[in-house]
């Protein structure tokens, strides 16, 4: 079983990931697995450019977590999207010393339910679930994500609606 954790950047994949990890669940990292697709850098918004439909359609499936904000794109049998409340995740990602632009476009990302839309529109909904991680530690956060691996909890999606209240921030 291959389960995608995705969200937008800032929502806590990797933490999440390395918390499960650490609790013995084998994770991948989707940026460990992306060197061969780089087709450069993009430095005006500070990432690499990467081929994404030569790496999803290439991607051998693993066993356990692939963590990354592409990863609802590959064939999981679970999909698991980390949220965060727009002005949390622009104090995080601030934090992280991330450009002006860069978080407003994350942070919109996120208002529009962009990881959620593209994740419907490929999978349905039946396969994903939803975690609002704003007012959760990284402990109950994988918590959660345990016990979506072992299938003790139902698919749910809508579980949060940032547009109404901060739709301000687009
Ligand atoms: N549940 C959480 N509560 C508070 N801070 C968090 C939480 N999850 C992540 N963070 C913080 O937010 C930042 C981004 O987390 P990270 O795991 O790198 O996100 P991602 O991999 O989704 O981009 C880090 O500084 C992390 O410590
Ligand atoms: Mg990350």
């Amino acid at each position: 079983m291959m389960i995608a954790l995705t969200g937008t950047p800032g929502t806590g994949k990797t933490s999440v990931a390395h918390e499960l990890q650490r609790r013995g669940v084998k994770v991948t990292h989707a940026s460990d697995t992306v060197q061969s697709y780089r087709l450069g850098a993009d430095p005006e918004r500070d990432t690499d450019i990467i081929d994404d439909e030569r790496w999803i359609s290439e991607f051998k499936p693993v066993e356990g977590i692939i963590e990354g904000h592409l990863t609802h794109l590959l064939p999981a049998d679970r999909i698991v999207i980390l949220r965060c409340r727009p002005d949390v995740l622009k104090e995080r990602l601030s934090k992280r010393g991330y450009s002006e632009e860069k978080i407003q476009e994350n942070v919109e990302s996120e208002i529009l339910d962009v990881v959620l839309a593209e994740a419907f529109d490929i999978h349905g909904q039946d396969i994903l679930y939803e975690i609002d991680t704003t007012c959760m530690d990284i402990i109950s956060c994988a918590d959660m994500v345990e016990e979506i691996i072992r299938g003790t909890v139902k698919p749910a999606v809508g579980i949060v609606d940032w547009l109404i209240s901060y739709g301000d921030m687009l």
